[in-house]
């Protein structure tokens, strides 16, 4: 059975003000609720307020993104020592906003896939493909190019903590969201292609989520179907109550 894992993912809302606000609002939310995982990705900057926050909580925390590299000449970057010093326990890795403006490839996803398991840190892989290749009918080889990309010299006994997100790039922020059968398929290519990378036994544990305008009233239908174990919310998640709603009622 894969546990459901719900994350936000408040890109760069929230002062580390505001996000022990919105924690303490939160908290009492979903205090008895135990079925989810849940994990908040706030701004780097915000980091280190926020896990102090969540102590004596069932909380996570997560970066949006970090280096590969352990330390450096790299101005402005976070490594993943750094991520871990502030209480990361996950993060995100290949979002497409990282994709589209930010020079992540494939191949840097890779190389901070590889890192985070390295360091004991629960990637969060995000892959999808954009509103032209799927008119294209290349949503298929997309997500299996991405996958099988990520997981390139990926030990299967190191893979164990594997997180990956379907975000179909034309959801984010549209208000558009895949419908459970679309992102279902997509669910069952890239696990698909997670057993033909690594092994089955793998592909069967690996939770993957679906993100793209997921709100409280879409959760229940798309959060938590046979191949869909959580969801990576953005724009709902930065408020505490509809973030809440979220969690229970993807899984009730
Ligand atoms: P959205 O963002 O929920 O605002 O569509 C999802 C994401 O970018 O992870």
């Amino acid at each position: 059975m894969r546990k459901p894992l719900i994350a936000a993912n408040w890109k760069m809302f929230k002062t580390p003000a505001e996000a022990i606000a919105f924690i303490h609002s939160f908290v009492p939310l979903i205090q008895s609720h135990r079925r989810t995982d849940v994990v908040l990705c706030p701004a780097m900057t915000s980091l280190a307020a926020a896990h102090t926050a969540v102590t004596d909580t069932h909380i996570h925390i997560g970066a949006q993104t970090m280096h590969w590299l352990d330390s450096g000449a790299y101005t402005g970057e976070t490594s993943p020592p750094m991520v871990k010093a502030l209480g990361c326990s996950h993060v995100l890795i290949g979002h497409s906003e990282r994709r589209q403006y930010f020079n992540e490839t494939d191949e840097t996803v890779n190389l901070k896939l590889k890192a985070a398991l390295a360091h004991h840190i629960i990637p969060i892989v995000c892959v999808g493909e954009q509103h032209a290749e799927r008119e294209a009918g290349h949503t298929a080889s997309v997500l299996k190019r991405q996958v099988a990309a990520a997981l390139v010299g990926v030990a299967p006994n190191e893979a164990a903590p594997l997180v990956i997100a379907y975000e179909p790039v034309w959801a984010i922020g549209t208000g558009l969201t895949a419908t459970p059968e679309i992102a279902e398929e997509a669910h069952k290519i890239i696990r698909t292609q997670v057993a033909a990378s690594l092994n089955s036994a793998i592909a069967a544990s690996t939770r993957i989520l679906y993100g793209g305008s997921v709100k409280p009233e879409n959760a229940a239908s798309l959060c938590c179907l046979e191949d869909i174990d959580g969801a990576l919310v953005g724009g709902a998640s930065l408020d505490p109550h509809s973030f809440a709603q979220i969690i229970l009622n993807s899984a009730p």
